[in-house]
């Protein structure tokens, strides 16, 4: 087969490596994850934490194991001078993801194993244990600081998502408002060989540090196409305004061939498998709230896009009203998707070193060729 001939735009279908970590059964509809379903794992009641124990390590966590990683996150539950500096200096404007960016970044100025050079199996889970913990009050800190308020101490009772909660808005979260916030983590934290897990898996792969690697995974979920699209859902909901105008909104928008957030995906081409346990918790927190505005718009989006393209709504679709319910600023709609996603990062980035071979892909050359230099007084 000629170069040409094998070559896949996006690299759709494209075998780019292994994995043990996790895999989309498109036969089934589920998300295998180290031999879960991911489904399960919500209905059964997982933590968020036990689920990110198992993409750190390779099975779910006995009760000893949960209450030791449990508390190595407790004990990491602080930012270093450094960081808390940038996020004081930030101006007011930068963008979350930006700050997160960022802020990620500069975890690695006090590091111990990144200010080593470890990168070690052992080291690695460390470092991802850190950033696991780090990554919510960095969210949360760097949000506060922007409204001119102080940022708020996480609890040491709070599990990471009533955290995330608590520290955003200072108050007690609600029971429904844990759960679904809960939910939606586990959902966001894992999921293949996606843009931003190969981004990280390329970094990793040239033996750059886990906060390098991890980095280029923030940086690449950013855009609108990956996990920038929950919070452009979001804007589009809004956008479209009430149930009554949905339909001929998204008519429209097809009609001038806009791409509709939080619909359509690579992989799943008749449903993403996260989609029912999150529109669940999405009902939830609507029932509990009163308000049922932007689940119904999404309903509706959901039905008119089906009938007219035959395309399914991926997770940032309910993940946006539920989070707008839960009055997260859309802004920090993507960076609670890293909070998540940082496991999954650091699984891809873990099981890359372990078992490292660079990843350098070729191309097809399409420019000019036999050009004569001239000087520049001569062009
Ligand atoms: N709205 C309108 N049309 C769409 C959409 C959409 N959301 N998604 C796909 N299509 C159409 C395309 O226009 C294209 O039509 P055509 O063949 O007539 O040109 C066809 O479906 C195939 O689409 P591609 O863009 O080639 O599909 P691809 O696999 O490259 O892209 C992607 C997948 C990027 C997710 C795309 O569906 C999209 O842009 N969706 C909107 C952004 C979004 O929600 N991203 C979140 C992804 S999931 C996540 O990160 C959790």
């Amino acid at each position: 087969m000629s170069e040409a001939n094998s070559y896949s735009p996006g690299l759709a279908g494209v075998i780019a490596g292994e994995s043990a970590i996790s895999c989309i059964d498109v036969e089934r509809n589920k998300l295998n994850m180290r031999g879960y379903d991911l489904v399960d794992l919500t209905e059964g009641g997982a933590s968020f934490e036990e689920v990110a124990y198992l993409l750190l390590h390779d099975d779910l966590p006995s009760l000893g194991q949960l209450a030791a990683f449990n508390d190595a996150l407790l004990i990491e539950r602080q930012l270093p001078d450094a960081v808390a500096h940038l996020l004081r200096t930030a101006p007011a404007k930068a963008h979350p993801m930006a700050l997160l960016r960022t802020a990620v970044s500069a975890l690695a100025y006090s590091d111990a194993d990144s200010l080593a050079g470890d990168t070690s199996h052992e080291a690695n889970v460390r470092k991802a244990v850190r950033l696991l913990a780090k990554v919510p009050l960095i969210i949360a800190a760097g949000h506060r600081l922007a409204q001119g308020q102080e940022p708020v101490e996480p609890r040491d009772d709070l599990s990471l998502a009533a955290n995330l909660l608590y520290m955003i808005s200072g108050e007690e979260p609600k029971a429904y408002a844990i759960e679904a916030m809960n939910v939606s983590l586990i959902l966001y934290s894992e999921h293949g060989y996606n843009a931003s897990a190969f981004a990280a898996r390329v970094a990793a792969s040239t033996l750059a540090d886990m906060h390098a690697a991890i980095t280029a995974g923030v940086a690449t979920l950013g855009g609108p196409l990956h996990g920038g699209a929950n919070e452009a859902a979001m804007e589009m909901m809004l956008e479209i305004g009430t149930p009554d105008n949905a339909r001929t909104w998204i008519l429209d928008a097809l009609q001038s061939k806009r791409k509709i957030m939080g619909f359509g995906h690579r992989e799943y081409k008749s449903g993403d498998s996260r989609v029912p346990a999150m529109k669940q918790a999405g009902l939830s927190v609507s029932q509990e709230t009163g308000e049922d505005r932007w689940r119904q718009i999404a309903e509706i989006s959901e039905e008119t896009m089906l009938a007219e393209k035959g395309i399914f709504p991926n997770l940032d679709l309910p993940c946006a009203y539920a989070y707008y319910g839960l009055d997260i600023p859309i802004p920090l709609f993507t960076p609670i998707f890293v909070a998540s996603r940082i496991s999954g990062w650091a699984a891809h980035v873990i099981e890359q070193q372990d078992n490292n071979r660079l990843i350098r892909p070729n191309h097809i050359y399409t420019g000019p060729v036999g050009r004569t230099y001239k000087s520049v007084g001569d062009r």
